[in-house]
């Protein structure tokens, strides 16, 4: 079969409005946006897209795929995990570098690469964190910027001791990613007060799930949330505040934005969909396959608030974190909350979460859908229009969507690779029908058909324009000022002799 598309007859959705259209697509790329499109080579696949929504392909801002974490490795690797993206509708996926301290950050980034580039089956792109500070790693993400197309930096205010900076240095990597026009991402939990809460569950006795959420109640995370916007504000550089899991930091994102901070926020959709009653459940292994950090909250009406603040602009786009282990790994903590590797899954369901709790839920529209899982990140992460929109020239990465189906979820149909599924049961509405990856047919009707290695490293270049305006321009208006006066003429004491 060719490399030629055409979808026909459904409304194409993008972030700005809903059009019927058709869709032609050649060699990987929408080559034509028009009504009733005929004049096509006779060798063109056509798909009936009548009654369907026809979206750009989700991104997901933030995965953590085969991740080696707490002494063991994400089971999701960049096959599975990218698989079970697009059987969900994401085309996209941006995933994390973590180097350990004191390793380079361009022999991770070579790492992950190696990791990566034989198993995506869509279209990637890396984060990279900084878990130390040195002119070395600034030199490096330098390098990073200008070689390597990475535009954005993780810093962690949890995981003492192992990921986490203090205060100083992330100021002075706020100042680095400044200086290259680079977006900072902060994991904003108070690290020093998790470990103090942690020994205090044990003192008491708490060794199971529970403990992980009481050790690191939600000011824990509000409080760094906001000291992160108050540090990134003091570095004049702009701020995205990653997986934002209570409505303390979802306030906090908002409170910063009110006052002039240049700061974007990412709920997820574990926070989106469920909540942390769940590390009350007495089944151990429940109990646990929800332990991730910031963990989710016992407050059940998070989710709705989060989902509010997404559908008014609030909050940004949403990622999943998809970072999952199996029961046997999850076990290593079995006696001992701390040791309970974090993480849950996401990357498959986030679409449907997101339609199912948004807009099935009646609180945004498929215009605002499409911004939240898809266009805002492009723009954020500065790859609009080559993702993120439905038009002449862009990637064909084509979501065609019943917003009407059905599905239920559950770990024994998902594609992922992990024995447990945090949405379990919950009945969406909103299925990706035909997905189209690079111009391939990835979800077939509902056949999941991927190409190991197929998908491709997206670079990236800063100074996003949706990051970056704002900055530069506040920057010029508030650049200050001496105040022009006289110099003092009079009288200066002498330190050190007696006054007469
Ligand atoms: O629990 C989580 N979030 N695991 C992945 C690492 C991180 O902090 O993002
Ligand atoms: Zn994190
Ligand atoms: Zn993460």
């Amino acid at each position: 079969m060719a490399n030629r598309l055409l979808i026909k007859g459904g409304t194409v959705v993008n972030e700005d409005r809903k059009f019927r259209s058709d869709v032609f697509c050649e060699d990987g790329l929408i080559k034509k946006v028009a009504p009733d499109i005929t004049d096509v080579p006779p060798d063109t696949r056509v798909i009936d897209a009548s009654g369907k929504l026809v979206m750009p392909g989700g991104i997901d801002t933030h995965t953590h795929m085969q991740l080696p974490f707490m002494g063991t490795v994400a089971v999701d690797d960049f096959y599975h995990g990218t698989r079970a993206a697009l059987a969900g509708g994401t085309t996209m996926i941006i995933d994390f570098v973590i180097p350990p301290k004191n390793e380079s950050l361009l022999q991770a980034y070579d790492r992950w690469r190696g990791w990566a580039d034989e198993k995506v089956c869509c279209d990637y792109s890396f984060h990279v964190a900084v878990t130390w500070w040195s002119p070395q790693v600034a030199k490096e993400m330098e390098v990073l910027c200008q070689e390597k197309g990475v535009n954005s930096f993780k810093m962690f205010m949890a995981y003492k001791d192992v990921f986490m900076l203090r205060d100083d240095e992330m100021y002075y990597a706020f100042k680095q990613c400044k200086k290259l026009g680079a977006l900072a991402q902060v994991h904003a939990e108070n690290g020093d007060l998790i470990v103090e809460g942690s020994k205090k569950m044990l003192e008491l006795g708490i060794t199971g799930p529970e403990g992980h959420e009481m050790c690191r109640p939600e000011e824990v995370e509000g409080e760094a949330t906001a000291r992160a916007i108050t540090i990134a504000n003091q570095a004049s550089c702009p701020l995205y505040v990653v997986h934002v899991m209570s409505k303390s930091a979802a306030n906090a994102v908002t409170q910063g934005r009110q006052r002039g901070c240049v700061v974007f926020g990412e709920p997820i959709a574990a926070s989106l969909g469920t909540d942390g009653t769940n590390y009350w459940h007495t089944c151990w292994r429940h109990a646990a396959g929800h332990v991730m950090g910031p963990p989710l909250r016992p407050d059940p009406s998070t989710p709705g608030f989060l989902m509010d603040l997404l559908a008014c602009g609030a909050l940004h786009c949403t990622g999943t974190d998809n970072c999952t282990f199996n029961a046997n790994q999850k076990a290593m903590g079995k006696d001992d909350f701390r040791k309970i590797p974090n993480g849950v899954n996401g990357v498959e369901d986030r679409m449907s979460v997101v339609w199912e709790k948004g807009v099935a839920n009646g609180k945004m529209d498929a215009c605002r859908f499409v911004a939240v899982t898809s266009t805002v990140a492009a723009k954020i992460f500065n790859i609009y229009p080559r993702k993120g929109v439905i038009a002449e020239g862009s990637d064909a990465d084509i979501v065609v969507w019943d917003g009407e189906a059905t599905r239920v979820i559950s770990a024994k149909t998902h594609h992922q690779a992990v024995d447990f599924n945090i949405f379990e049961g919950m009945c969406c509405h909103g299925v990706p029908v035909y997905v189209v990856t690079g111009g391939r047919v990835a979800v077939d009707n509902g056949q999941v058909n991927v190409v190991k290695g197929s998908g491709r490293y997206i670079p990236r270049t800063c100074y996003s324009d949706i990051v970056y305006s704002a900055i530069t321009q506040r920057d010029k208006a508030n650049q200050p000022q001496p105040v022009p006066r006289e110099p003092y003429d009079g009288p200066v004491i002498q330190l050190g002799k007696p006054s007469s």
